[in-house]
């Protein structure tokens, strides 16, 4: 298991104007995808914006463990050279993911489909997330848990299909995650493997199977879900990719732009992928002032640069079906609710409690430590704003989640007394420089008493 990080206190004071332009890193569900696609395809695929995050590195350290050559060619710039669908070894050590759900529950997937043993583990983090859910259609594809701790949870030892059987799924919860491992593991099944979504959730992993010449049928599915279709064993032919920036990564300086007052941002190369912007939507009904300019493609996705000022935030309902498409944004988008006027509700976040933590009642005691009225109403989050103002001051527990560290130092930037965070090193997993890329846009974070 990954050795413990030792903690980083971290601080954030009210700051003036937030002023500058940056781009964040690459998107975080499309860099493990390139790479894994890498490793099963034939050939060179060439990446460039790599997000060079820990989760991202576990992925390509586990890519290598399972026979790809992957090597670092400039900032962002990485040439993986595959092994094709059917061509993976065994590898010799634990794959160690870190704190990476996606990454480890993906290559589930890829291991799944292939005559091959492998180990999964991570951090403390990771191994309380549930894993049950990708491995219940892996098993009826052919796989088999060879061990496991309590619950279905890492340390997991996968066998993979000898030979893998195409099936018929349908997902029990929105979740890229668990679609995608089914697909993967279809890869190397002979006929079709279809997963059934009720809500659409990111389909990054089906647009990227076309990229690298794959068969893949989507067809809508009831009022909001998809019926995906893939033909296995295809030969997938490496590929150039270039990753746009992490719509999830820019929701931590948009939202500081909107509540510092008199800030103004530019946030460049956005990825505007429709299954990921439910927090600009959201945004917007609260108010926000987001301009979306120069839209172009990368990478086979929209992206926007996004002009951002500071604007007075009202409360919203946010409906249950938008959450597959911003799911990894409610902790920002609470602290953009704390500073609305009056009372935002998030609807259906069932699916917050098994994230990196447990996001619900992290983020309602961030809130609380802040001084920010809030409750948990059976799956709902409802926030009570402070039109503009909020105490803050307090400490919030982190819980080894990047995301609830970034959204806390983000509130404390325009609370009156700041905020403190109990560790800020799990940053790495997303947005290694995100205090630094904070920091040019006059943003006053530091390490706690730094
Ligand atoms: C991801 C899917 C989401 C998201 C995660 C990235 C992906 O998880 O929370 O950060 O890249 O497929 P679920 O599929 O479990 O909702």
């Amino acid at each position: 298991m990954s050795a413990h990080s030792t903690p980083v206190p971290s601080a954030s004071r009210p700051s003036g104007p937030l002023q500058g332009a940056v781009r964040v890193p690459g998107d975080k569900s499309m860099s493990h995808r390139a790479l894994i696609f890498g490793l099963l395809s034939v050939g060179e695929t060439h990446v460039t914006g790599l997000l060079e995050g820990d989760d991202v590195l576990a992925t390509a350290a586990a890519a290598r463990a399972l026979g790809a050559d992957v090597v670092r060619t400039g900032e962002g710039a990485w040439t993986v050279r595959g092994v094709g669908v059917g061509g993976l070894a065994s590898p010799a050590e634990t794959l160690d993911f870190g704190n990476a759900g996606t990454g480890s529950r993906l290559m589930m997937g890829v291991v799944a489909g292939h005559p091959v043993t492998a180990t999964f583990d991570g951090d403390a983090s990771l191994r309380k997330r549930p894993m049950r859910r990708i491995i219940d259609p892996l098993l009826k594809m052919g796989a088999r848990v060879v061990a496991e701790a309590e619950g279905g949870r890492c340390p997991l030892t996968l066998e993979g299909a000898r030979e893998t059987v195409p099936v018929v799924y349908e997902t029990p919860v929105a979740s890229a995650q668990i679609k995608s491992a089914v697909l993967l593991a279809g890869l190397n099944a002979p006929g079709r493997t279809t997963v059934i979504e009720r809500e659409a959730s990111r389909d990054h992993t089906e647009r990227m199977l076309r990229h690298f010449g794959a068969t893949v049928e989507v067809e809508p599915w009831g009022e909001h879900g998809r019926k995906i279709t893939l033909t296995g064993q295809p030969e997938l032919a490496g590929s150039d990719i270039a990753i746009p920036a992490d719509p999830s990564s820019a929701a931590f300086p948009l939202v500081a732009a909107l509540i510092v007052p008199g800030s103004g941002i530019t946030l460049e190369g956005v990825m505007m992928n429709p299954l990921r912007t439910g927090l600009f939507t959201t945004l917007r009904e609260m108010g926000a002032d987001i301009e979306a300019i120069n839209q172009t493609s990368e990478g086979g996705e929209d992206v926007a640069t996004l002009r951002v000022r500071a604007s007075a935030l009202k409360g919203v309902d946010v409906p249950a079906e938008r959450a597959p498409s911003m799911i990894d944004e409610y902790p920002v988008l609470a602290v953009a609710a704390a500073f609305a006027e009056g009372e935002t509700r998030m609807r259906g976040l069932s699916e917050l409690r098994v994230k990196e933590s447990d996001r619900l009642a992290a983020i309602a005691d961030g809130l609380t430590a802040a001084g920010v009225v809030n409750r948990i109403e059976g799956d709902d989050l409802i926030v009570t704003g402070g039109a503009g103002r909020v105490r803050g001051g307090g400490v919030a527990a982190t819980h080894l989640d990047h995301r609830i560290a970034m959204s806390f130092l983000v509130l404390g930037l325009a609370a009156s007394e700041g905020m403190r965070i109990d560790d800020a090193a799990m940053i790495a997993t997303s947005f290694p420089a995100f205090t630094p890329l904070m920091r040019s846009l006059g943003a006053d974070i530091a390490m706690d008493g730094g």
